[in-house]
């Protein structure tokens, strides 16, 4: 997620300066709320499947971390239900994200609380480029 930056000496900087989080202008934030609407009303759920679907079927290992996928196909993910679970709370978490597009710094530390859950979870940086 990218939670934490790099310093030149390597220190992880959690508390950047408050302007390097003023990143999104109110069209941009506006397009974002206007876009997610559609998205969550019309697609939901099938969409966020999708998601897995390319995940594991790039990425067969990112599968091995979700104890209820029992098998990479198509057949099993489209009908597994916890699946569709977890999908949901992904789905919450992008809501609860666009709903506080205007304050960056409580998104920030959400991001970083999701991050450090998901590195327990075994997740590693790289797959999440799989998932952008
Ligand atoms: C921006 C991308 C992602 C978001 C927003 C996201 C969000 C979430 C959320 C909201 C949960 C529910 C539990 C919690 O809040 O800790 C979760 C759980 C989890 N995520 Fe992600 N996730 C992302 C990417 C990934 C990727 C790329 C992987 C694996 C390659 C992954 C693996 C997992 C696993 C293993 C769990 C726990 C599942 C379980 O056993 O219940 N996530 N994720």
């Amino acid at each position: 997620m990218g939670c934490a930056k790099s310093t030149p000496k390597g220190e992880a900087s959690v508390n950047p300066p408050r302007d390097a989080l003023e990143i999104l202008t109110d069209g941009q934030k506006d397009l974002l709320r206007t876009s997610w609407e559609a998205f969550r009303t019309e697609y939901v759920l099938t969409d966020g499947i999708q998601i897995y679907i390319h995940l594991f079927t790039v990425d067969p290992s990112a599968a091995t971390l979700f104890s209820f996928v029992e098998e990479v196909s198509i057949e099993h993910l489209l009908t597994n239900e916890q699946l569709f679970g977890h999908v949901w709370s992904l789905l919450e978490y992008l809501d609860m994200a666009i709903t506080h597009l205007d304050d960056l710094h409580y998104l920030r530390r959400e991001a970083f609380d999701l991050g450090v859950r998901h590195s327990i979870y075994g997740v590693r940086n790289e797959q999440f480029q799989v998932s952008r």
